[in-house]
């Protein structure tokens, strides 16, 4: 049976409950987290941690807690839950409050929720054995604060359904200028002649962990060259490898965007290279 936290207690899911009342219920006026880990070790904890640190302050939400009390639950969840390959949720809402107010409310306890989630062990960088993506290409109809990992995600849940229910996996976005700004679930990068480049982080785009620590990681081993810049549909339709990266899914290769096939159809060799690079080092952020 899963263990979760919620508010200072570790408990069967079945038994964590939250007030009907609580903010994150009624305005989705939280934060979240995820954190891969994989045989009980975290990938990117602290740049996590500061991302969700960032979060909290935007909205104005005040969690006395530090990444020490954050490791602990984490920690704690982890060898609760089997020490697997696992995802750690981790989510704050204001809290609960006794009436519907769209103001912040004075005085109220944020309510802090974890839980872990299955993820499939950590990828393998083989061209031959990868798990494929196929997407979908819409506009970008969501609010102009992406950079803020907010739990109201209904416009990302409505985005990543029009291409669950054409059968892709994703949905890939574009903005009125028919530039890139990410998926519904996942940052977006294209490659060109060997040439990777992803969409800047600014209020578009959530600045993805994986992205950060793959520029991070291709920026120091200096093998393949990746840009920040704008990255427009046409070159999305025109790239030889496109690939999609998040902490559950790390870097994946796409092959069907819009039904298209994606350079030759089959997973490139640039991709190879970074997810072993990846693979390597992901743990020393
Ligand atoms: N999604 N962009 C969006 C809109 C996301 O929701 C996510 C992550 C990413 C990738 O960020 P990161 O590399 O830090 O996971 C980009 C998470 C996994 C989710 O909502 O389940």
């Amino acid at each position: 049976m899963s263990m979760v936290y919620l508010d200072g207690a570790y408990l069967p899911m079945e038994e964590a409950k939250i007030s009907p009342m609580d903010r994150g219920f009624l305005f989705g006026d939280g934060i979240y987290e995820v954190i891969p880990s994989y045989g009980g070790r975290m990938v990117g904890f602290s740049p996590h941690i500061n991302r969700m640190k960032d979060g909290l302050a935007a909205i104005d939400i005040q969690l006395d807690w530090d990444e020490d009390n954050w490791r602990g639950v984490c920690d704690e969840l982890i060898a609760k839950n089997g020490a697997g390959d696992l995802g750690l949720y981790l989510h704050v809402s204001r809290g609960a409050d006794t009436r519907r107010d769209h103001a912040y409310p004075e005085g109220i306890k944020p309510t802090v929720f974890a839980f872990t989630f299955d993820i499939p062990p950590s990828p393998v960088a083989d061209k031959s054995t990868t798990k494929t993506y196929t997407v979908t290409t819409t506009q970008d109809m969501r609010w102009k604060r992406c950079n803020i990992k907010s739990t109201a995600l209904l416009g990302n849940v409505m985005h990543f359904n029009q291409g669950y229910e054409g059968g892709s996996n994703e949905t890939i976005l574009y903005n009125d200028k028919h530039e890139l700004t990410e998926a519904s679930a996942c940052n977006v990068y294209v490659v060109k002649d060997g040439v990777v480049a992803t969409p800047e982080t600014d209020h578009q785009i959530l600045p993805g962990i994986t992205r950060l620590l793959l520029i991070q990681i291709l920026r120091a081993d200096g093998s393949i060259p990746i840009e920040e810049r704008n990255v427009t549909l046409e070159e999305l339709q025109a790239a030889d490898e496109v690939w999609i990266s998040s902490s559950t899914k790390e870097i994946a290769p796409v092959v069907l965007v819009d039904g298209q096939p994606v350079g030759d159809g089959g997973v490139g060799d640039v991709w190879e290279q970074a997810q072993a690079l990846f693979s390597e080092f992901k743990y020393d952020y």
